[in-house]
This record gives C-alpha cells, sequence and structure tokens, in this order.
C-alpha cells in the first residue's frame, strides 16, 4: 500500500528522556529524529521545499526533477517524499557518504550522482563539488531541473521554526533551558533557536561542529567550509560553538547504545558529547538535544571504525525507540 505523505505524517517525533545521562537538578532529552517517515531530521526541510516550490508554482509533476547536493538524509528524504507527491529526483552526493544511504536513495529511486566531497557539501570556492556539479546540471537545462537547495532556502528554516521548534516548546511546558543541535545547513539550529528565543530570551542555543576532514555525516566544519546563507542569516540566536572530534562522537554513540539502548547515528554521538560539557558547567537546567537519525544506515562506519565489539544485527535488535514503521523496517515495502 502506498503511503500517502503530508505535512501530518512529518514531525511529532519522540522527545524522550536520557535517565542515565541527567540527574536530579540537570535532564536531558532527546528529540528521536529518525521517526519521521524516511528515517531523518531532513524529512522537514525536504518536504517543506517542496510544498513551497509548489506554491511558488516553480514546479510541476509532469516536466521538473528535483536535483540536490545532500550529505545523504536530504537525499532520501527528497527521494522518499518527491517519489510519493509524484516527481523524480537526483542527488549530489559526497562519494565518503556511507554506502547504506546511497543504497537507500537509490531504492527509493533517486538517480545518485558522486562526487568527491567533504562529508557536507562544501560551499566555499573551488571545494563545492557537489553544490558545482548540481548548479551545473540546472544552468544547463532550466525548464528541466530545479534545485531546492536546503543551504539557501528560507523553507528550511521555516521548517524548524514552524515545526521542531513549537514541537519542544509545547512537549516541555516551555520548560527548557538550554537547546544543543549539530550544524550542517543551519536550518535546525536557527530555525528551532529562533522560536524559542522568542518564547524564552533566556533559552541558551548551543552548536556543534565536527573537527576538520571529519567522518560525521551530515554535520559541517566552518573552518574547512563557509557558511550556508541559511545558517549566516541568523547566526547570532547561537549562543556558544563547540566542536567535537570523530572519537569523542563515535565513543558517545557507543555510550548512548550502552547506557539507553538507543542505537543513534554518529552526529548525535557527537552532540551528546558536547552536552555532557554543558552539563558540567550549569548547575540545573532541562537540556534538549536533536538525535538526526539512528544508526541502521551507519553499518559500514561503525565497523570500520570499530565502534562496538557486539554484532551488528543484535544491536539493532535489542535497541530501544525502532520504530515498526520506519524505511528500514518496512524493507521499503510502502512502495
Ligand atoms: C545526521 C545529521 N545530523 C545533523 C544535521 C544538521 O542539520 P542542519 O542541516 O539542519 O544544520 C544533518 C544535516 O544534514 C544530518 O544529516
Amino acid at each position: 500500500m502506498k503511503m500517502q505523505v503530508s505535512r501530518l505524517k512529518i514531525g511529532n517525533t519522540p522527545l524522550v528522556e536520557l535517565k542515565s545521562f541527567s540527574d536530579k537538578s540537570i535532564k536531558i532529552y532527546a528529540k528521536l529524529e529518525w521517526y519521521n517517515p524516511f528515517g531523518s531530521v531532513k524529512d522537514r526541510p525536504a518536504y517543506w521545499m517542496i510544498e513551497d516550490a509548489e506554491k511558488r508554482g516553480v514546479i510541476d509533476k509532469e516536466k521538473t526533477i528535483l536535483i540536490e547536493p545532500t550529505s545523504g538524509n536530504t537525499g532520501i528524504a527528497l527521494a522518499g517524499i518527491a517519489k510519493n507527491l509524484g516527481y523524480k529526483v537526483e542527488v549530489v552526493v559526497p562519494e565518503k557518504v556511507s554506502n547504506e544511504t546511497k543504497i537507500l536513495a537509490r531504492l527509493l529511486g533517486a538517480k545518485v550522482l558522486e562526487v568527491e566531497d567533504d562529508l557536507c557539501p562544501k560551499v566555499g570556492k573551488g571545494t563545492d563539488q557537489s553544490i558545482a556539479l548540481a548548479q551545473a546540471i540546472v544552468k544547463g537545462h532550466p525548464n528541466k531541473y530545479f534545485m531546492p537547495n536546503q543551504y539557501e532556502n528560507e523553507a528550511n528554516f521555516l521548517s524548524h521554526y514552524e515545526g521542531t521548534g513549537p514541537e519542544i516548546w509545547e512537549e516541555l511546558n516551555g520548560k527548557i533551558t538550554h537547546f544543543i543541535t549539530g550544524i550542517g545547513t543551519g536550518g535546525t539550529i536557527t530555525g528551532v533557536g529562533t522560536f524559542l528565543k522568542e518564547r524564552n530570551k533566556n533559552v541558551k542555543v548551543i552548536s556543534v561542529e565536527p573537527q576538520k576532514n571529519h567522518h560525521i555525516q551530515g554535520l559541517r566544519n566552518l573552518e574547512e567550509s563557509s557558511m550556508p546563507k541559511v545558517l549566516e542569516r541568523r547566526k547570532e540566536v547561537i549562543d556558544e560553538w563547540l566542536k567535537v572530534s570523530d572519537k569523542e562522537a563515535f565513543d558517545t554513540v557507543r555510550e548512548i547504545y550502552h547506557k539507553e539502548k538507543l542505537l543513534v547515528g554518529p552526529s548525535s554521538g557527537g552532540v551528546l558529547a558536547a552536552t555532557l560539557r554543558i552539563k558540567d558547567k550549569v548547575k540545573e537546567g532541562i537540556l534538549v538535544v536533536i538525535f538526526a537519525d539512528d544508526g541502521r544506515k551507519y553499518r559500514s562506519v561503525y565497523e570500520n571504525f570499530k565502534v562496538f565489539d557486539e554484532e551488528f544485527d543484535s544491536l539493532i535488535k535489542n535497541s530501544k525507540y525502532m520504530p515498526p514503521n520506519s524505511l528500514f523496517m518496512q524493507n521499503l515495502s510502502i512502495y
């Protein structure tokens, strides 16, 4: 049976307390974004960007091919949503992106073009191969291709300002003191951060960047790649900019599994590692983190970096909060 994607199916993901990382005076909550239909936080901007382009009348199901440079999750989200709505999709990904990610995007019907690039396509001159290739294709066939461009598109920000931010605020009755998340395009941090600060200007907003030449799919180091416009427009919403290494991120992925039985993606490990530093500094508070995706599509990465001693299938089997309605569990049978 074909699933009909709509705004209603995106978001409203669970917010769970990470009890083993919390204590009496500091609570840490994680928003489990893999509960979105195509398995990551990126379902939100993907849906918002397509809806916005439809409203503006710049795309047409009969004619338009959507093309997007992405570190993977946006490609999967766009492929799933666009196919569901009747569009063709092509994605340009850095070759370092996990094989599982590329396979999923292809299984969802996207054409996947690979380029040598950093793990989040760089915006800086000369290194922005994914973006440059997507742009060149659009330029060559302007009537055929449309590039949503998550790095510049205001609908990316709005998906979090109208969705993720209000969800967190309501779930905690406004009792949040710190919001911590990774930076890719900056859509999540600026969207959620702006919404929360409009409600309570004292909420602290903290960003997490990876080390240079990192292996944390979806995140971006701003020393080696320039700042996306989505982030640039509202970067003043960020109170503190933290960095994490690959090792800290992978060590924390392991720790999260052993303590909470949650199998998370590398960026969630990085974000919680940074959050534990904040926890050491503040006396009390309610800290909210975004867990952007789960660990299933990083099997090859985790095996490569020897993150776990256990057999990967047993990790999946024994983990909590693996939604049976997800892309993986249904083996793509929604199509
Ligand atoms: C796994 C993962 N974590 C975090 C992010 C960062 O999100 P944003 O682009 O909203 O900054 C992304 C973005 O692609 C991602 O794929």
